[in-house]
């Protein structure tokens, strides 16, 4: 009798727990933030959980132009994946042939940055979403009217719904988009699994050779573009003008000891992301070999690091080899996206 009713209980936990588990894999998977093989630990929010219907709420409004004045535009528009979600325009073109200050870089890895825009200005992904709505010469909208276009639309009212169990606010719009792009994460070069993974037979002999000449005391390269990102997040001036014409880090601190002086972008997948700079004046790789080869135009706050050095042909062939060893190929051509 005993036994029989502990049986029961058993069957009625199996199913009970069965049910409760069925319903959770219907209700969302449980999204779980991979961290990749010799990365560190990725700046998350509490306050935002990555959820897989999150991340598709959000990619939905990233390539809607619902958020832009006159509907035309997304934030896709300018971040095209493709190019590792750039544009291959040197300035990005916003709403009614307005253009944007800078040219627009690469979004992967985002959830390792610790802060964004060329100068800093803007501290977590949440806040960021604001600068491109609200900028004239990008989306040239406000983040409360896009908000009002989305109540105003049944299907996004309902996804919010499923989503946050909230309506589309400021704050559930901003987090959605944020999820989504820390999930942009690029992790399946060549580099990743040569340097960060220790697998041996990744390069070839040539873009072994570039990759001593990018990390060699002669080059410096890797002094600014470390580690797994090719990025220490530093602001620098890395002597591309004698005059410039963006302010860079000064726009924000007003201190002209920072005129000049750019966050180091990351170099993942640098040859889908030309042009290059924060004004894409540089056309192509060999081009910004030959900059820092000559050494720069000696701003007053060029970094020191920059000094020149002498390069032959067949060791640029090399560095230009190993900068293409940073592409992820399955980051660029993922239909996921
Ligand atoms: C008209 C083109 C344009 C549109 C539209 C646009 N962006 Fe951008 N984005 C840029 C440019 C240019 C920059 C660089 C700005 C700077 O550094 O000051 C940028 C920078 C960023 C950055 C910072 C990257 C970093 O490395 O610091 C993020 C994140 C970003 N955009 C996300 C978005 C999101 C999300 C949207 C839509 C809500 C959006 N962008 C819409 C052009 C655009
Ligand atoms: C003193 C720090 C520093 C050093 C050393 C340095 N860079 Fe840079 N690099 C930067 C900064 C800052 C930028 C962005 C400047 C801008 O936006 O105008 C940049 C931009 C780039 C870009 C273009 C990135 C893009 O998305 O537009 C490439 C490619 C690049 N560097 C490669 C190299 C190579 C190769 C070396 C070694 C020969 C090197 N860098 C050495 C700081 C540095």
């Amino acid at each position: 009798m005993r036994i029989r009713f502990l049986i029961g209980l058993a069957l009625v936990l199996i199913v009970f727990t069965q049910c409760k588990d069925e319903n959770q894999t219907v209700l969302e998977k449980k999204y779980i933030f991979q961290v990749p093989m010799g990365f560190s630990e990725p700046i998350l929010r509490k306050d935002n959980p990555i959820t897989f219907s999150k991340i598709a709420l959000g990619k939905k409004l990233f390539f809607d132009p619902i958020l832009s004045l006159d509907s035309s535009i997304s934030c896709g528009s300018c971040h095209r994946p493709q190019f590792a979600f750039s544009d291959p325009n040197p300035i990005s073109p916003g709403v009614k042939g307005k253009i944007a200050l800078r040219n627009a870089p690469s979004l992967s890895n985002l959830a390792w940055h610790p802060y964004f825009f060329a100068e800093g200005g803007s501290p977590n992904l949440e806040a960021q979403v604001l600068g491109p709505v609200e900028d004239q010469n990008e989306m040239a909208f406000s983040i409360v009217k896009a908000v009002n276009r989305l109540k105003d639309n049944s299907t996004y009212n309902q996804l919010f719904q499923e989503v946050f169990l909230d309506s589309p606010s400021v704050y559930t719009t901003t987090r959605a988009i944020a999820a989504f792009e820390r999930s942009l994460i690029s992790s399946n070069s060549k580099f990743d699994k040569y340097v960060l993974e220790g697998d041996k037979a990744a390069f070839t002999p040539v873009e072994k050779r570039g990759y001593e000449l990018f990390i060699s005391d002669s080059l410096k390269c890797n002094t600014c573009h470390s580690g797994f990102m090719l990025t220490d997040f530093s602001f620098q001036n890395n002597g591309i003008y004698e005059i410039y014409e963006d302010p860079g880090r000064a726009r924000l601190t007003l201190n002209d000891t920072d005129r000049g002086k750019f966050k180091v972008p990351s170099l993942r997948n640098i040859a889908f992301t030309g042009p290059y700079m924060h004004d894409g004046s540089f056309k192509n790789l060999e081009e910004i070999i030959d900059h820092y080869a000559s050494g720069g135009k000696n701003h007053e706050n060029q970094s020191r690091k920059i000094q020149g050095f002498s390069i032959s042909e067949e060791d640029k062939i090399a560095l230009v080899q190993f900068l293409q060893c940073l592409t992820d190929s399955v980051f660029i051509g993922n239909e996921v996206y």
